[in-house]
């Protein structure tokens, strides 16, 4: 019996210390890994790798070593010293193509095996996780059977507002491929510059790629104007037809597929301006929406089409398809005739029957047609693809419909939302989205059954770049936001619940990110949400019943009748489910009575507002609190005024009366001349 504890004991001590030293971090987090009880694999100067593949993916892999693990040498002979990637038939337990296993210890080697290229691309990036983490000498022994949860693991790139290079672009895809995503929705054209050679149409990158102002900001602060590519106050650019397949090649080296977003029918202020013959109006400056109801239109997006179908080999085009207002087409006498003749009701119906018909045309070349869910209204085109970016509900009703959808609502996947407490950040287009929401993001859940969350392909992150003017800042925006989203999108949701120790593996990847040249926001200093909406509020009017004299915005109704009093305090975002919002045609906002449900002393009643002037929510000008022991006569006890001024800050300000009174009914209002009003809670004292 002693032997065998001595014996036991011996083996704990030489097994234990490489145990704890075995970091096995990557992300995205593996399907399954066992960490194995034998000796690391060491990787050395004549470390090699050898790799079993068909040509095309040996090729790419060959390519993407030599910039992922310099230091290693492909070999076409067998060693025990050596990383081996290898296609195989079939693998016990990977259910996806894009799925793979890793074998590592000190005697055997490093073994990858995959069924496609891809599986051993992933399988590769996995391998270079464990040795970077491991100080780029050993790889833990391990056991890894890994394949992703869903097909489409997306990232979408605007370039219209801000242009950006190509190298920048093949720098994030570089970083997409290495967290395991495979999408880049590259949103080329836009109302702030078309960027995207098109030989057909010249005027598009001689004029509508130039502005003369450098950040979409400064541009649309001074009349969004383009000019001519030989303005000496030019600034802009676009890829040519070479920019575009180096950028593909990169891509396909990454197994990333890169879908072009060309915006219809409308975003598209910048055609117009170049083509103004195919707007409704025939004015170039400002018509976003193109005209429907001309031919010329289906000519211009079939022949552009054409070519941007020549260069990308991607099944699906994105058409864009969001935020259409469709105005003109109510009186454009070619829309009317287009109705009439077609026997379209109204102008959803026409927006309808633009999409149809160009997945028509994508159908006729053997592509299909994948866009905002706005392409749902006025019914569906029978092959199309939804991106579900007004919340979820677009791409739930159409999987429901039995087509495909990519979740990628703007709560959880708009990275260009502050990501820590505003004042502490660079200016962006508001929001709070931090790291722990966007891992939160669940784009399938089961609870909509099979039916449903077999046509939910995957989830997507989006970087819209209005605010977002240079490289260093979109990087700070991606990362480590981007590391959410890929684990998000790969790991199987029941491997994701624990964030803070996703947490502290992103930390670690932040610090290698930054080692290879990344400006990451820095996560170890993250402030965190808004202080008052971290710990509920006791207050006297807890749990009483308000009466809304006016009634809040259905668009923003938090916790219904029960805001107020719930104890509950918002965060950065008005759109957390905690502030309450308020519009009227008039100055007046809010209007509300609260019932104590007893007379008594009265010392504190006070609201915080929220500002943030790019959405319009404005602080109210005037807030009025009043109190009354009987529901009818109310005593005025304050009158808060404040001037609106508009500014570039996310704001909160208390609006209180502070003294001695008593009452059983307390009254609120607040006013303001323009915007939306946002408040979270009445504290009443
Ligand atoms: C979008 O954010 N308009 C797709
Ligand atoms: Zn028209």
């Amino acid at each position: 019996m002693k032997k065998i504890i001595i014996a036991l004991a011996g083996l704990l001590l030489s097994t234990m210390p490489m145990m704890s030293q075995a970091k096995v971090n990557i992300i995205p987090k593996p399907s399954a890994v066992q960490v194995l009880n034998a000796s690391p694999f060491s990787v050395n100067k004549s470390t090699t790798v050898l790799i079993k593949a068909p040509a095309d993916d040996k090729r790419h892999l060959e390519s993407v070593l030599s910039s992922l693990l310099p230091d290693l040498k492909v070999s076409g002979k067998k060693s025990s010293n050596q990383i081996k990637l290898e296609i195989v038939k079939q693998l016990l337990g990977v259910d996806s193509a894009e799925g793979y296993t890793l074998t590592a210890d000190a005697k055997k080697g490093v073994t990858v095996n995959a069924t496609t290229g891809a599986g051993l691309f992933y399988g590769l990036q996995s391998v270079a996780q464990l040795l970077e983490e491991n100080g780029g000498t050993a790889i833990p022994a391990v056991k890894i059977v890994d394949s992703p949860r869903f097909d489409y693991r997306g990232m979408m790139i605007d370039v219209s507002r801000n242009f950006r290079d190509k190298e920048f672009i093949k720098k994030q895809i570089d970083a997409m491929a290495r967290l395991k995503l495979n999408t880049m929705q590259f949103h080329l054209t836009d109302g702030a510059g078309w960027r995207l050679q098109i030989d057909k149409y010249p005027r598009l990158t001689e004029y509508a790629a130039w502005r003369p102002a450098d950040t979409w900001k400064e541009w649309t602060a001074n009349g969004s104007e383009y000019c001519e590519r030989t303005d000496p106050r030019a600034h802009g650019g676009f890829y040519t037809k070479d920019d575009i397949r180096e950028i593909l090649d990169y891509a396909a080296d990454r197994y990333i597929t890169v879908i072009p977003e060309i915006e219809m029918p409308s975003h598209s202020e910048e055609v117009t301006a170049a083509y103004p013959e195919l707007s409704c109006t025939h004015n170039p400056k400002g018509t976003s929406d193109f005209c429907p109801g001309n031919e010329k239109t289906f000519e211009f997006i079939e022949n552009v089409l054409d070519e941007v179908m020549e260069l990308f080999p991607s099944e699906y085009i994105n058409i864009g398809g969001d935020e259409a207002p469709k105005t003109n087409w109510k009186t454009c006498e070619l829309c009317k005739a287009r109705m009439e003749s077609e026997g379209i009701e109204n102008v959803d119906g026409l927006q309808s029957y633009l999409i149809h018909r160009v997945e028509k045309y994508l159908n006729s070349k053997g592509r299909k047609l994948i866009g905002w869910d706005e392409i749902m209204e006025g019914g569906i085109a029978p092959n199309a693809a939804v991106v579900s970016w007004r919340g979820i509900d677009g791409g739930i009703k159409a999987a429901e419909s039995g087509h495909n959808a990519v979740m990628a609502p703007g709560r959880f996947c708009y990275f260009d939302g502050y990501q820590d407490a505003p004042d502490s950040q660079p200016e962006a287009i508001g929001g709070y989205l931090p790291l722990e929401l966007v891992y939160s993001f669940n784009p399938a859940p089961d609870s909509l059954g099979r039916a449903v969350t077999d046509y939910i392909k995957g989830v997507e992150g989006t970087l819209f770049t209005e605010y977002i003017a240079t490289d260093k800042h979109a990087e700070y925006m991606l990362y480590p936001r981007m590391y959410a989203l890929a684990e998000v999108a790969w790991t199987p949701q029941d491997k994701r619940n624990d964030y803070s120790e996703f947490r502290s593996r992103a930390l670690a990847y932040n610090s290698r990110m930054k080692d290879r040249g990344y400006n990451v926001f820095d996560l170890a200093s993250e402030i965190g949400n808004r202080p008052e909406a971290i710990t509920p509020i006791e207050h006297l009017g807890k749990g009483k019943t308000v009466t809304y004299n006016r009634n809040y915005w259905r668009n923003y109704p938090a916790a219904g009748a029960s805001t107020f009093t719930d104890g509950i305090r918002g965060g950065w975002n008005y759109n957390d489910g905690r502030w309450q919002g308020f519009v009227s045609g008039n100055d007046d906002r809010i209007d509300v009575t609260i019932d104590l449900e007893k007379e008594q002393p009265l010392s504190y009643i006070g609201a915080d507002f929220m500002q943030i002037c790019g959405p319009e929510v404005w602080f109210p000008t005037k807030v009025v609190i009043s109190v009354s022991d009987n529901g009818t006569d109310f005593t005025p006890l304050a009158t808060v005024e404040h001037e609106q001024v508009r500014d570039n800050k996310v704001s909160f300000k208390e609006y209180a009366w502070k003294g001695q009174a008593s009452g059983r009914y307390v009254r609120f209002q607040a006013f303001s001349p323009q915007g939306v009003t946002f408040t979270d809670e009445i504290v009443i004292k």
